[in-house]
């Protein structure tokens, strides 16, 4: 019963690529056969194989429905984290995904059990900019207002990946493995309310995606840090291998 992780599969199989750079970028190069042959080899049918957000650029159940027939066939039981670019996804009707969409869990204000560990998560959220550099290229400042907007949106997540983790706790679970789309701090910090909660609820893991593209792999943290350790699995980085997070 192994858990597998991957993220921003940034799928379009039935709607307009919004990343037009994935149609030139030889890490993409198809990407969809690539993941799936690897899962295929690798990821057994009682596997868990957690999606780490941005799956589909549909935004109607019409545009998704080839996407989620793609994830559908992807070995193991999938669980789904809301990314950015999930527009198809209303965090506050998530329970009618989990009644509708069959073959996957969405995990949001929920959480899923595989054998005593609960997998709890929200989309999370990171303040990435604008920054205002000086000459020397150091960061002098931020957009105020920007930032003020990100802080609003950091609290709801929060309050968000709290009722998840008090879900599970509730449940008599003391094992989490915590998943957000987006990093647990931007690039100015070394710590953040999410890993402050991580280590609240003493999570095992925190596993996040959304950065992809070289430039962007080492946003955030990564490696073992306070007892936690945090994963990187955005697909580009794991070269669409997902990563086994737990044997
Ligand atoms: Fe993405
Ligand atoms: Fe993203």
């Amino acid at each position: 019963m192994s858990i597998y992780a991957i993220g921003d599969l940034h799928l379009h199989f039935g709607c307009e690529l919004k990343a037009k750079d994935q149609l030139t970028d030889p890490a993409w190069k198809n990407h969809e056969e690539r993941l799936y042959r690897y899962c295929v080899e690798r990821i057994h049918p009682e596997d868990t194989l957690v999606l780490v957000g941005d799956h589909s650029f549909g935004k109607t159940m019409a545009e998704c429905k080839p996407d989620f027939d793609y994830i559908r066939s992807l070995p193991g039981k999938k669980v789904l984290i809301r990314g950015n670019h999930d527009m198809f996804w209303d965090a506050k009707k998530t329970a009618k995904l989990n009644r509708e969409i069959e073959g996957m869990t969405f995990l949001q204000g929920n959480y899923v059990a595989v054998g005593n560990v609960a997998l709890v998560g929200t989309k999370g959220f990171t303040f990435e900019g604008p920054y205002y550099l000086n000459r020397r290229g150091q960061v002098a400042g931020w957009d105020e207002e920007k930032k003020e907007h990100a802080d609003r949106i950091i609290e709801r997540e929060l309050d968000r990946l709290e009722a998840s983790f008090r879900m599970a706790q509730e449940d008599g679970f003391t094992r989490f493995l915590m998943f957000l789309h987006y990093p647990p701090t931007n690039i100015l910090e070394s710590k953040s309310d999410f890993t402050w909660m991580a280590e609240r609820y003493g999570a095992e893991q925190v596993i996040y995606a959304h950065s992809h593209g070289e430039a962007r792999f080492h946003d955030s943290i990564q490696g073992m840090n306070h007892g936690i350790q945090y994963r990187l699995v955005s697909g580009d980085y794991l070269r669409w291998r997902p990563e086994q997070i737990l044997e």
